[in-house]
């Protein structure tokens, strides 16, 4: 797909790290964003700052993601880009003994679901709402509507000790990449997710630096972190190689994680 000011584009997640990176560079080019965020402040002063707009949304709630692709669309125009960035982890064993007490605890089911609600549900949301948008479209030459881009993360791969359920839900990210590109290939639309290692983001800033460094330093080459600015040309390649379809795509820098 060629970028110019005839495209718009949601990126949910769009307020904050490598959403907000890749809304960046869209708008570099051209493109009309749309922002898809919980964080109403930061969404509001960058979707400004990029002559786009915000749409305060919560992936997990049907009416909310409704409301910002009626709002979005009525901004900047039906998107032929999809990126999906909104998303969260946590870290809680399956089950585990207390060292001290001896009391036994199991991961409580409700914080399970909702790493999954967020980031496999919320994400196939805001894909099924948004490939059916773009079906209205006429193609553009060569017969393609849109691109959807995803974010996984290299747990879906190898999931450390505590994320069952971030694993569960980018496992399941990476899973249905191919079946939903089988599912809207008639159509053009094309899909790819992309699979972080371990970024520089506000997800890690709260780390102190030199947990920061230690993290950065495991990284085989280039050793330390990701810029999100690294993510987005990932991001933007897959939006613009009319050819790359169905693809799960490591960015890590070939770091494999260890159990801790
Ligand atoms: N930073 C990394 O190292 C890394 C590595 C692998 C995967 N990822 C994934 O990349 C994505 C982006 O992460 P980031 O590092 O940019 O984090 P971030 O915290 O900077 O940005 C995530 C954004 O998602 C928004 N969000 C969270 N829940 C939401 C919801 N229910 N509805 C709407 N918006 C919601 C947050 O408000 C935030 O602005 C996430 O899916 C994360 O799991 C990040």
């Amino acid at each position: 797909m060629k970028l110019d000011s005839g495209i718009s584009a949601v990126i949910t997640g769009g307020a904050s790290g490598l959403g907000a990176a890749t809304a960046r560079r869209l708008a570099a080019e051209g493109v009309k964003v749309a922002l898809f965020d919980l964080n109403a402040e930061k969404g509001e002063a960058l979707a400004a700052e990029l002559g786009g707009v915000f749409c305060e949304v919560n992936v997990t709630d049907e009416a909310s993601v409704d409301a910002g692709f009626v709002k979005s669309r009525a901004a900047v125009g039906q998107e032929r880009i999809l990126i999906n960035c909104a998303g969260t982890g946590n870290a809680i064993k399956t089950a585990s003994r207390n060292r001290d007490s001896g009391e036994i605890s199991h991961f409580p089911l409700d914080k399970f679901d909702l790493i999954i609600q967020i980031n496999l549900v919320g994400t196939f949301r805001c894909i099924a709402k948004s490939a059916a948008g773009m079906m209205s479209l006429d193609p553009l030459p060569g017969g393609e509507r849109g691109a959807i881009v995803n974010t996984a993360s290299v747990a879906a791969e190898d999931g450390q000790i505590g994320q069952a359920a971030y694993s569960a839900s980018k496992g399941g990210v990476v899973g249905m990449t191919l079946p939903i590109a089988r599912d809207l290939s008639r159509e053009g639309i094309r899909v790819n997710t992309i699979l972080p290692g371990i970024f520089d983001t506000p997800l890690l800033a709260g780390a102190p630096e030199p947990v920061r460094q230690a993290l950065g330093a495991q990284v085989p080459f280039p050793p330390r972190l990701g810029d999100p600015a690294e993510y987005a040309a990932l991001a933007h390649l897959m939006v613009t190689n009319g050819y790359m379809n169905g693809e799960d795509v490591r960015l890590d820098g070939s770091i494999r994680m260890a159990p801790r």
